[in-house]
């Protein structure tokens, strides 16, 4: 697998933008070193705040073989994602959930934890106007437990990935084929992102937006694998320890060993806010990859 090994220059001049990448692989023969030209795409959906960057998901999946991953979540302000007793729906306001549903628009793949559709059986589907497609779902779940009739498994056209462990039995595997997902057994008991996003990438998932729950999202940071994170944060507080947050558990108590976030400005949805940043995971640019000439 080709290693990145540095940013070169990006390309200034009219569309198509690009930039070249140096990589290391160990299958190079003299100077184990190449050039890969990555192209710099900027999508965008008409009316929305947003724009994807293709160039930098390019880049990461030339240097590491594995996906762009974003990591997106609606927290109250003490950065929680459900009541104890389970109510998610609706901590934010129209606005926000308008912009989630363009982020759904602007990747490949949704992927969520099991508890999460066992929690909220959510559609992960795009609802805007216009016919804009919806991206493939993925769900980790080590044992084979998502329902047959969940909104998951809704035969609408979209690809349906069923992330299992070592342990799933074999009739739940069965099952879950049976009802038109494609299931990928890891042959860890837990799913490993660095096993299955791989397997993803070759599916020809390159960009995939991780919507929680918080293991889910802390397994990926814990892991370096998070690239992007969109928070939005509504003016509500839940105040209770219990509840579960956005990030689980990373365990880490020294604060120069937590992973760094560059955020840009917050913006205004509505009644509430949304942060986005770019995770700094070692050897990948974070920030817009421009390099002195
Ligand atoms: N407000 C929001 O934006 C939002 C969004 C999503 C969810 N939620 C809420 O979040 C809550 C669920 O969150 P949660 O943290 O309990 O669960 P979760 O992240 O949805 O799912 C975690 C489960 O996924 C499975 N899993 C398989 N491979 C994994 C891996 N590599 N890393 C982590 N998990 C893996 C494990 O179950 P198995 O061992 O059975 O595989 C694990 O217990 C619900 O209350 C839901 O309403 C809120």
């Amino acid at each position: 697998m080709a290693t990145l090994f540095q940013f070169i220059k990006p390309w200034r001049g009219p569309i198509p933008l690009g930039f070249a990448l140096r990589v290391r692989d160990a299958s190079l023969s003299a100077g184990r070193e190449a050039f890969v030209w990555v192209r710099w795409e900027v999508k965008e959906l008409e009316g929305s705040i947003l724009e994807f960057d293709s160039g930098r998901a390019q880049a990461k999946l030339a240097g590491s073989g594995q996906p762009w991953i974003t990591l997106k979540a609606a927290v109250t302000l003490d950065g929680k994602i459900a009541t104890a007793a389970g109510e998610s729906k609706w901590i934010t306001g129209e606005a926000a959930r308008r912009v989630g549903h363009e982020l759904r628009a602007l990747h490949d793949a949704v992927l969520v934890g099991i508890n999460t559709v066992l929690a909220d059986d959510p559609r992960l589907t795009v609802r805007l106007a216009g016919k804009i497609p919806s991206p493939a779902r993925i769900v980790l779940d080590s044992r084979g437990r998502l329902p047959e009739d969940s909104k998951f498994l809704a035969h609408d056209g979209c690809r349906k990935f069923v992330i299992v462990g070592r342990r799933a039995p074999l009739d739940r595997i069965e099952r879950l084929r049976n009802a038109g997902a494609t299931v990928f057994p890891c042959d860890t008991d837990l799913p490993m992102p660095e096993q299955f996003f791989p397997w993803l990438k070759d599916q020809g998932l390159e960009t995939i937006l991780v919507e929680g729950g918080g293991s889910v999202h802390g397994g990926l940071i814990a892991a370096g694998l998070a690239d992007e994170l969109f928070l939005f944060i509504s003016g509500r507080v839940i105040g209770d320890p219990t509840a579960p947050g956005w990030c689980g558990e990373l365990g880490l108590n020294r604060l120069s060993d937590t992973p760094r976030i560059s955020l840009s400005p917050p913006r205004s949805l509505g009644q509430d806010i949304l942060i986005h940043g770019l995770f700094q995971n070692d050897g990948l640019p974070s920030t817009d990859p421009v390099v002195e000439d």
